[in-house]
């Protein structure tokens, strides 16, 4: 793997965890498309990530990167920080997005369920900081976590993923305060945005109910875009200047009712 460029090392750099699909991948265009170049992490979606890297650098060469790590094993999420590193020689927003979602019921919660989801959701994220950090102090920096507004009302069946949700969004105030004044950490908690794998399948009655019981729940009567993550997290990561600790909702007011 190539992981040096011959790019100008004024061009600031996005790193971020999960991203070849879905809301990560959205959020890495919305970098790419605001000047950064990208590097983007994939575990499992491998030809997803090529195919990102490669629009992207279609665009500007040499402006996207991608990475492979399991962010269940420490070693790895070690490399995958000296890789991140490696590749622009600097780095200036950190973007922990990566995540297992997957219910646990009580009666069938184990240790290994417990590892997977707060290994991916929480402890990988804490330890890319860690690592990251003296980079990001230098570039006076940011973090950006993602969490989910089921971190303060947890979901029914998902006490597991509810929990490191919680974790992380206590790890962004936790992380504001260690490494403030040079970088600001901040999070994003989305409400709905895109349908689960549950409720994917239109042609079923059932899932058009649930939709709609769902969206009933949420004041603005709609899922959101994935575009609203990508524009808060660059607001948070490139805007917000004066804000540190904050976890904002992006949920169509459902947390209000
Ligand atoms: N979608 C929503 O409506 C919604 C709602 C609330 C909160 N959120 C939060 O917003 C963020 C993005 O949401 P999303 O729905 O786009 O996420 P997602 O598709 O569920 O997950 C993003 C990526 O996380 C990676 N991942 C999972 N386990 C991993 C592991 N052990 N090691 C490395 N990578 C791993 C996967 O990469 P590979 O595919 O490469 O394996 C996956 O593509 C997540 O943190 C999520 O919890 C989303």
């Amino acid at each position: 793997m190539k992981t040096s460029t011959n790019q100008s090392h004024d061009t600031r750099v996005c790193f971020l965890t999960g991203a070849s699909k879905r809301l990560g991948a959205c959020t890495a265009r919305k970098f790419h498309a605001e000047g950064f170049n990208v590097i983007i992490h994939y575990n499992r979606s491998k030809s997803e990530a090529d195919a990102l890297v490669a629009q992207l650098n279609a665009v500007r060469s040499s402006s996207a990167f991608c990475l492979q790590a399991d962010l269940t094993d420490s070693e790895q999420v070690q490399s995958l920080a000296r890789l991140a590193l490696d590749c622009y020689q600097r780095l200036d927003v950190l973007v922990n997005n990566a995540s297992a979602f997957y219910p646990t019921p009580l009666a069938e919660c184990d240790h290994k369920t417990w590892d997977d989801l707060f290994d991916s959701n929480l402890r990988a994220g804490f330890f890319l900081a860690q690592r990251l950090a003296p980079e990001l102090e230098q570039r006076a920096g940011s973090i950006v976590n993602m969490t989910d507004t089921h971190a303060d009302n947890p979901l029914k069946g998902f006490p597991i993923y509810s929990l490191a949700k919680a974790g992380v969004k206590a790890m962004t105030k936790s992380l504001a305060k260690e490494l403030a004044p040079r970088v600001r950490v901040n999070g994003v908690s989305p409400g709905a945005i895109l349908w689960p794998p549950s409720l994917e399948d239109e042609s079923d009655p059932a899932v058009l109910e649930a939709r709609e019981k769902m969206l009933g729940k949420i004041p603005l009567r709609s899922l959101g875009e994935p575009q609203n993550i990508a524009d808060t997290v660059f607001f948070l990561a490139n805007d917000a200047c004066y804000v540190t600790g904050q976890t904002v909702r992006v949920d169509g007011g459902r947390y209000l009712v």
